[in-house]
């Protein structure tokens, strides 16, 4: 290992002087190769979810790394409607025209998190009691955040995490107070509303047969009736060692069968034991602290680097044997220290999720992604 991460460090040492070395267009052509973003610019987008500190440029290894290696960003918190929305009426744009900005003048494509979600939302959406008082938000929510950002960011994730393990639909007040056409119409308001905005459903386990089979009748729903809907996606919180690579194809395959994009938005890979039952993303679900279910406190051992890399490797071929279908690949976070994995489901641990360690130098995993398609 010790001379693997000598190779790591001298190629990203490299990379790093051919990147800030004046030299001919050719050397930087070289340097740009060794990015995320240049090795896969003509495949499919890559991304990264942005918080705060990062869009406000607070961090400044992360200022100096997002540009380089994304070209697009999706907002990890600023555009959920607690945080955008937090009174009737109310709206808090500030952030997300600074994520506008800032993506703008680094050449990302903004994807925009997310218009109807079930959770995080604000009290007073919460408290309501009538289906006239839910629509009246509902309409009033993506008129007003689709209009304002329509030509300034690329994508919404319209509706997020509709659906039930089994395929059915969540009882979310949108589904008991609006009725099952509720995302037709979360779809039909946005497009109104955000004509030079691509339009996607997004969610996690629909890489699963009975959830697949969900989330195509979704998108059927929505074509039937008429209505734009230009991508899913499929977010990719799965475990090192348990990633369903079969069934992924699959719903790459599905998806794509239905004329639209296909994109993996959150796309993380977690190393430490699982306490819930089941792959689930489902942010309401918890556990309590033990021990034994933060085992890396001390560093990631060498086994699971390794594993992390060849997962991330084979995800990566897969992604490039259907680049004609996928447009855009998202990690759920820039490095390790910022993922919601090190508090999900249990608080307080030390997760390797990423590509990026917590000091943002590039682990192994990073250049297995980078030879899937130089070695492909
Ligand atoms: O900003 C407040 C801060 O002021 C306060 O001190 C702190 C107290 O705990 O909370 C902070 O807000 C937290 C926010 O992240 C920003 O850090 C919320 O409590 C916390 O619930 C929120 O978690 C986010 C989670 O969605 C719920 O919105 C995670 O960062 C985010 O990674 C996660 O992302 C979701 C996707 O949006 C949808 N798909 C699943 C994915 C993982 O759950």
């Amino acid at each position: 290992m010790i001379n693997q991460s000598i190779r790591i460090s001298l190629l990203f040492v490299s990379a790093t002087i051919l990147c800030n070395c004046s030299g001919s267009k050719q050397v930087n052509k070289a340097a740009e190769k060794m990015t995320l973003r240049g090795t896969f610019k003509d495949d499919f987008l890559i991304g990264t979810a942005l918080n705060t500190r990062q869009i406000e440029q607070k961090d400044p290894k992360a200022a100096a790394l997002i540009p380089q290696q994304f070209d697009a960003a999706t907002p990890e918190n600023i555009m959920k409607a607690e945080e955008i929305h937090p009174q009737w009426g109310t709206y808090n744009f500030d952030l997300a025209d600074k994520l506008v900005a800032y993506a703008a003048a680094n050449n990302i494509r903004v994807n925009a998190h997310t218009l109807i979600w079930h959770s995080q939302l604000p009290a007073y959406v919460r408290r309501l009691q009538s289906a006239d008082s839910v629509r009246q938000f509902f309409t009033e929510h993506i008129n007003t955040l689709a209009s304002h950002y329509d030509g300034k960011v690329y994508s919404w994730d319209v509706v997020n995490e509709a659906l039930n393990e089994d395929g059915t639909l969540r009882k979310s007040i949108f589904l008991q107070k609006l009725g099952d056409n509720y995302i037709v119409e979360a779809f039909r308001l946005a497009q109104q509303a955000a004509p030079n905005t691509q339009l996607y459903y997004n969610d996690y386990n629909i890489e699963q047969p009975r959830k697949r089979a969900g989330a195509v009748a979704v998108v059927q729903k929505i074509q039937e009736a008429g209505v734009r809907i230009d991508g899913i996606g499929i977010q990719g919180h799965w475990r090192a060692g348990h990633v369903p690579f079969d069934e992924i194809e699959k719903s790459i395959e599905a998806f794509g069968a239905l004329g639209i994009k296909v994109m993996f938005t959150e796309l993380d890979l977690s190393v430490l034991p699982n306490p819930l039952n089941g792959n689930t993303a489902d942010v309401s679900q918890t556990a309590a602290y033990n021990a034994q279910y933060n085992p890396f406190v001390a560093g990631l051992p060498d086994s699971i680097q390794q594993q992390l890399a060849s997962d991330y490797e084979q995800l990566f071929k897969l992604f490039l044997k259907h680049k004609d279908k996928i447009g855009r690949v998202t990690f759920w976070g820039v490095n390790d220290g910022q993922s919601w994995l090190n508090d999900w489901p249990v608080r307080g641990r030390t997760n390797y999720p990423l590509l990026f360690d917590r000091q943002f130098a590039p682990k192994l995993a990073y250049y297995k992604v980078i030879e899937s398609k130089t070695k492909s």
